[in-house]
């Protein structure tokens, strides 16, 4: 029989260098494999499983709405599931007049936010192109056109397959924008200025970045004031911002969206997905402020390019309500409390020496390693029984490391678990190295 089995590289996915887990069952925070072991998911998933496998919130929201009616077309069923979203989402983040475009994945969501941004700037501010603008450390997605936009050298190797397009500013980050005597801080921005400036603010429609770094160089914070000045300037060129808040929105540093960390930061237009499907579902939604979304609807503004087959699935919404059920049911004191206990005993591996730099906030961490250290250290936590995300980010050579990002609803045991499972593998590379 075993000739008949399906090959693991006929599959077109990602890989890695070390054996997959075979997982028969999950739950909470937990995947358990067909050999007996128990692994500790470090990395939530793709940083997407927020609030864990098997949540009965969101299997209630799925049988409720099962039971009604499985697929209503948009602009055929009135779209009921997605109105109570709509609400219940711009709620959460603070944002409560916010419009909102459903999508199936992360991805779309950035493609839709471009032609949003674009028809808005145009009926708005009669620019002649839509240009839009992003950093040299960014990921905005795996489409030809995101990819094309954006700065990650790994997944877009090849300067050919650019579209004519390319990341055009600096990200404010250590080996990604370089000073002869200094660290990056706000005036950092003044990148950004100069890049519109140099192409007519005539011609760009928006500013495309991650408020707070993902996975492309690691969780690097930006300096404090960055964002707000990266807005001032957008402001005073009729330039929109874009967050792509794909991977931090929705509590993943924290705060309900990254930019909450500063004042002054807000976008014009949002995207968000992993945290609001957290795994159970594909899905991504745009949310666009009160202040410019009616031009979506002048007599001027390009067709809608929020149409897919799949864009207003009922089922999809049912689930993310649950979600949010599930991250509004957590107190977010403690949450929060966690947070910082877990930033700051991963801050105590800097002390060794094959710790490069710890970065992040909330329950989002880079943790950068000397050169080499990647999967020795990924296989010694496997070992203790936890799993992390790797990432290969900036610089040349291309830093690397791992991504600490538990579920939002692990609970004290489980982060202590967590830390002390990687502080231990990381503290026998160290005895090694
Ligand atoms: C910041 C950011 N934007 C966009 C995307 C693309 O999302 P998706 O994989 O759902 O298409 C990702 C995915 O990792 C991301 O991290």
């Amino acid at each position: 029989m075993d000739q008949y089995l399906p090959r693991r590289e006929r599959l077109l996915t990602s890989s890695r260098p070390l054996p997959d887990f075979d997982v028969v069952a999950a739950d909470g925070p937990w995947l358990h494999c067909a050999d007996g072991r128990r692994i500790f998911d470090g990395s939530s998933g793709l940083i997407c499983v927020n609030v864990g496998q098997n949540s009965p919130k969101v299997f209630s929201r799925i049988e409720k709405q099962f039971a009604q009616y499985s697929f209503g077309g948009a602009a055929v069923v009135r779209p009921h599931a997605q109105m109570e979203l709509r609400e219940r989402l711009c709620h959460a983040v603070g944002r409560p007049e916010d419009y909102v475009a459903l999508v199936t994945c992360g991805t779309l969501g950035v493609e839709v936010a471009v032609g949003l941004a674009r028809s808005i700037a145009r009926v708005r501010n009669g620019k002649l192109r839509g240009d839009i603008l992003t950093s040299n450390l960014s990921y905005h997605g795996m489409s030809a056109f995101t990819l094309a936009l954006a700065g990650n050298g790994a997944r877009r190797p090849r300067p050919e397959d650019a579209l004519g397009l390319g990341p055009a500013f600096p990200a404010p980050y250590p080996t990604a924008h370089d000073h002869a005597e200094r660290a990056c801080d706000a005036s950092c921005a003044d990148e950004v200025a100069k890049a519109i400036d140099s192409r007519g603010a005539e011609n760009v429609a928006a500013i495309l970045l991650e408020p707070v770094n993902g996975t492309t160089g690691g969780a690097f914070v930006p300096p404090d004031g960055y964002l707000r000045r990266v807005s001032e300037i957008c402001r005073e060129r009729d330039v929109l911002v874009i967050h792509d808040e794909v991977l931090t929105g929705l509590w993943r540093t924290g705060t309900p969206l990254a930019g909450n960390h500063w004042d002054g930061a807000e976008p014009d237009l949002c995207i968000l997905s992993k945290g609001l499907g957290a795994g159970y579902t594909s899905v991504g939604a745009v949310l666009v402020s009160p202040e410019i979304a009616p031009l979506l609807r002048h007599e001027n503004a390009d067709p809608l390019p929020a149409l897919g087959t799949m864009a207003t699935q009922p089922l999809q919404a049912a689930i993310c309500l649950g979600v949010l059920d599930e991250l509004e049911s957590m107190d977010m004191g403690a949450f929060q409390a966690r947070g910082e206990r877990l930033g700051a005993r991963l801050q105590t591996l800097t002390d060794l020496s094959v710790v490069r730099d710890v970065r992040g906030l909330g329950h989002f961490y880079g943790v950068e390693l000397a050169p080499g250290l990647l999967w020795p250290l990924m296989k010694e936590a496997e070992k203790n029984g936890a799993f992390f995300y790797p990432f290969t980010g900036a610089g040349h050579p291309r830093s690397e490391g791992l991504v600490v990002a538990p579920p939002l609803n692990s609970t004290d045991e489980d982060i202590d678990f967590l830390s002390t499972a990687l502080c231990d593998a990381v503290t026998v590379l160290n005895r090694n190295g």
